[in-house]
């Protein structure tokens, strides 16, 4: 079965009252996102992808290096946005995060303030495109993190994430023209569904069901 576009989770129009407009969402999820399922189902066969699970095909392409990065630009972006999409909501953002997720933050990261800060600084000072992470890492902490491009903390092997922020000009530009902070900050304190997160903290990760 061929990989495919993951509907939104809500209407195109659901996030502009929290700054993300209809338009930036009608061309990255039905424009960018699309390209890169279409560019992915067309590597399936030359590739020797058939049968394989999206985070096996990710993971795969990242051992790969050089060799893999056609497939990881491709299955990478289409895993990174299957995340992404998920953890926004039309009720999203706030500081009253689930107390399991905020105790495990708590703990491992010194607490919301300086989670957000990290999160924020990953994704202010990733040159040129990329992601912004919060994941679980190999030791079972959670993590802040980024990666350029296409890759995703499965690619590299440093754990499993459970919040991403695009950061690449598409994902802001309509709302926020050059100033990728303020998008940051949006996000961080307008988007994200907290509870999302910790429900994805405590299945270990995200598995997107998807497969070529
Ligand atoms: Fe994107």
């Amino acid at each position: 079965m061929p990989f495919s576009l993951p509907a939104l989770p809500y209407s195109t129009s659901a996030l502009a009252a929290q700054g993300m407009c209809q338009e930036t969402l009608e061309l990255h999820h039905g424009k960018h996102h699309n390209a890169y399922v279409t560019a992915l189902n067309g590597l399936v066969e030359a590739k020797a992808l058939a049968g394989k699970s999206l985070e096996t095909v990710v993971a795969e392409a990242g051992r790969a290096g050089t060799e893999g990065l056609p497939v990881l630009n491709q299955a990478g972006q289409h895993w990174n946005h299957a995340l992404f999409w998920q953890v926004m909501s039309p009720s999203g953002g706030g500081d009253s995060l689930p107390a399991k997720l905020a105790a495990k933050i708590d703990s491992d990261l010194g607490g919301l303030a300086a989670f957000k800060e990290a999160f924020k600084q990953a994704g202010v000072t990733q040159f040129g495109s990329g992601w912004a992470w919060l994941i679980i890492g190999t030791d079972g902490k959670l993590k802040v993190t980024k990666t350029p491009n296409g890759a995703n903390p499965i690619s590299t092997g440093e754990g499993q994430p459970i919040l991403g922020a695009d950061v690449w000009e598409h994902a802001y530009y309509l709302d926020f023209r050059n100033v990728r902070p303020n998008y940051l900050d949006n996000f961080l304190n307008k988007l994200v569904a907290w509870d999302v997160v910790e429900g994805l903290m405590e299945k270990g990760g995200l598995v997107t069901g998807q497969a070529a």
